[in-house]
């Protein structure tokens, strides 16, 4: 495997050097991104949210600052992205407004009925089982509660399906896929939009 394979790989589960330099990079790579998925948020009331793979950290910032009355869980099952969201949100973590928890979606270490929110950044790409994982945010966000995804690839966007093809475990998918995944987890609404100029997608489901 070449070194570029390397590196792109290591956006499924940072590990070891290169890994370290990854999740560095992901806070800035993404920001663009989760900012405009981030403003379809229409929810008032938020007292607890779920940010599911993590990464480096920063979208948990951005949603604690958003939600300056809420409490934030967020899960990765990388040791390394789990270590740098914690360095990413040290006050909110001091406040007691933040945990960090390594875990894997495929079985979430919560509670049913748990949160008003959960959100999922350049992540379901590398999630082994959709409608299991999709399950279990389901199981852990209270009546009412939205499920967001904001990927950066639309499932049929050239760059993103080169990158499926070297990147072992990952899957694009297109927004009308996701949606009926969601509704077969469980979700009662989803309603999807698609970047006018770039292939991003955000989707939000509610239970
Ligand atoms: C491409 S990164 C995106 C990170 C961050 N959400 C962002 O937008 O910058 C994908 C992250 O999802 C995590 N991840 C992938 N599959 C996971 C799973 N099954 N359970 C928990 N975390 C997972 C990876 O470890 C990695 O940190």
């Amino acid at each position: 495997m070449g070194l570029f394979t390397k590196f792109v790989s290591q956006t499924r589960k940072p590990e070891g050097f290169l890994g370290k330099l990854m999740v560095g990079g992901m806070n800035s790579g993404h920001a663009k991104l989760a900012d405009w998925g981030m403003s379809h948020l229409e929810l008032k009331k938020v007292e607890n949210i779920a940010e599911l793979g993590c990464g480096g950290g920063r979208n948990a910032s951005e949603l604690l600052k958003m939600y300056a009355a809420a409490k934030l869980v967020a899960l990765d099952y990388s040791s390394l992205s789990v270590e740098k969201t914690k360095e990413t949100n040290k006050d909110f973590i001091k406040e007691g407004r933040c945990k960090v928890v390594q875990g894997n979606v495929m079985k979430l270490p919560f509670e049913d009925s748990s949160f008003d929110l959960a959100t999922a950044f350049e992540t379901v790409y590398f999630w082994p089982d959709l409608k299991q994982s999709f399950s279990q945010v389901c199981r852990v966000l209270k009546a009412g509660g939205v499920f967001m995804i904001c990927n950066e690839s639309d499932g049929e966007d050239k760059t993103s399906l080169k990158y499926e093809k070297i990147i072992e475990g990952m899957k694009c998918y297109t927004p009308e896929y996701l949606a009926a995944v969601l509704k077969e987890a469980g979700f009662s609404e989803v309603k999807t939009d698609h970047h006018p100029s770039k292939p991003w997608i955000t989707v939000l489901a509610k239970k």
